[in-house]
């Protein structure tokens, strides 16, 4: 697949309606490549932990005991559609005390996650970056091991590309001014 194309044509995908499988393997192999990003400093700010297709369930029960508090038909829902995906990366960054270099590591993260969408497009996985709120609670940072000096950034949800929309063209923006 030529690099244009794969940037033009990967989507978000939000569909988790039916029961998915993913090769293990592939996302590896994608996981290890992406980590080609530029990063200053070469701090690799950068790890992830995999939450495997028969692990989902597990996870959802422990994530929406905390994130859903008291409300079981967002438990449910919860429940239903991670153990759909054909697995879960919770996606985790360096932190640097330093201001600059902080910066640095969040932007290099950045680099690290469009590789790995970029690269599992190419190989038919789905992606989905996930950011909801409760990505900062305490609670749900130990569930995935997040340690102190470290940020939980938000979940990729990983899918096959069997129901991928065919979303229009983006419109072209105009973001150059000349100095
Ligand atoms: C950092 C980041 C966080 C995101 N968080 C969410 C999210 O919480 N929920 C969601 O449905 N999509 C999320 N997305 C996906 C964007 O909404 C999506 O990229 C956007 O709609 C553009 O569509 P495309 O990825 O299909 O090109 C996130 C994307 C990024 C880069």
């Amino acid at each position: 697949m030529e690099l244009q194309d794969a940037i033009a044509n990967r989507r978000s995908i939000k569909m988790f309606k039916r029961d998915m499988v993913i090769d293990d393997q592939v996302l590896y192999q994608a996981i290890e490549q992406s980590t080609y990003a530029p990063n200053h400093g070469m701090r690799q700010p950068w790890r992830v932990v995999h939450i495997a297709k028969n692990r989902l369930g597990e996870m959802s029960k422990q994530v929406s005991r905390i994130a859903f508090h008291h409300q079981p038909d967002k438990q449910q829902d919860h429940y239903n559609a991670v153990t759909n995906l054909g697995g879960m990366l919770a996606l985790i960054v360096q932190e640097d005390p330093r201001q600059k270099e902080n910066l640095e590591n969040y932007l290099a993260f950045g680099a690290f996650a469009q590789n790995l969408m970029l690269l599992l497009h190419e190989a038919q996985i789905g992606t989905c970056w996930k950011t909801p709120q409760y990505i900062f609670l305490p609670q749900i940072r130990n569930v995935f091991g997040v340690k102190d000096n470290e940020s939980l950034v938000g979940f990729m949800y990983l899918t096959d590309m069997e129901d991928e929309m065919h979303h229009p063209p983006r419109q072209t923006q105009n973001i150059m001014t000349q100095f």
